[in-house]
């Protein structure tokens, strides 16, 4: 453990008056959820265009019945996990008023059950449902319902409509509300905490690079003039292309160890 970079992170996070969090699955790994690119990790074990928009319109019952077999499976607990103690020491910076904002690119809604109150759903919620024709949505305590009265797949909406989670699928938009908070926090913030993301999905794998000014036309003047003291730092088992190109520094490891270790020694230094 880098103890010396997790000093260093402290005292850019008790300096900072604008920090905000870019998590990936990374952080989720530790509640049970695979991560998509680790070995084992979900694009291993499912055909990612099982997730593309286009097949969920063709075959939505082939889709559903792979997300049921998802979640029943026990390999991959997405529906019922737990927040760990890296959500949890997120949650906490923010009530101690130290992070203004998580972006996820999580569906897993683990930031809201840790009690973080400000998260950005970069790529939707996996436990919500929307009708394809009414746009009514439903929680998956209701989905649970339907799916038990229902004789096939896919659940549908009262009016008939197909239900689709309301998680960001390769082919749909980014919501717009959420594409532009993400991308004024990064383009606002000090410090940006980059958490558990290899950082290879567009647009979100932009938002560190906007934190760091380095996205203006005078690309490097971008960081040199517009944000001269902003400041991006890994939190990430390996290095991502971020790393030494974009971030002041990675701190490698867990993220629930890092940021546990970094909420403590915050604590300690406020007394
Ligand atoms: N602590 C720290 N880092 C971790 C941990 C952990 N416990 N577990 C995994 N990691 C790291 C991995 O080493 C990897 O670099 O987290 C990163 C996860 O990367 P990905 O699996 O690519 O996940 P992510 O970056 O969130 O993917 C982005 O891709 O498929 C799409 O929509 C999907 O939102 C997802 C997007």
């Amino acid at each position: 453990m880098d103890f010396p970079l997790i000093d260093r992170a402290v005292d850019l996070l008790l300096r900072s008056k604008h920090t905000v969090v870019l998590t990936g699955a990374g952080i989720s790994t530790e509640s049970g959820v695979p991560d998509f690119r680790s070995p084992g990790g979900i694009w291993e074990r499912y055909d990612p265009t099982l997730f593309f928009y286009a097949r969920f319109v063709a075959e939505p019952d082939v889709v559903w019945r792979c997300l049921i077999e998802m979640n029943s499976s026990g390999s991959l607990s997405l529906w019922d996990a737990r927040p760990n103690r890296g959500h949890l020491a997120l949650a906490e910076l923010e009530d101690m008023g130290l992070v203004k904002a998580v972006i996820t690119q999580n569906v897993d809604n683990l930031h809201q059950k840790a009690g973080s109150r400000t998260v950005i759903e970069f790529h939707g919620n996996m436990l919500v449902f929307r009708c394809l024709d009414c746009g009514r949505r439903y929680g998956y305590e209701q989905l649970l319902e339907i799916i038990a009265e229902g004789t096939s797949l896919p659940p549908r909406c009262e009016c008939g409509g197909v239900l689709k989670p309301d998680a960001v699928f390769f082919g749909e938009a980014i919501p717009a509300d959420a594409l532009n908070e993400s991308f004024r926090h990064a383009q606002e913030c000090d410090l940006m905490l980059v958490v558990g993301t290899s950082a290879q999905i567009e647009p979100a794998a932009s938002l560190p690079i906007v934190a760091k000014g380095m996205h203006s036309m005078f690309r490097g003047m971008g960081a040199f003039f517009s944000k001269i003291t902003s400041h991006v730092i890994e939190i990430n088992r390996e290095p991502t292309p971020l790393t030494g190109e974009v971030s002041d520094f990675l701190i490698q490891g867990s993220a629930g160890e890092i940021l546990s270790l970094i909420v403590q020694k915050v604590k300690e230094k406020r007394g």
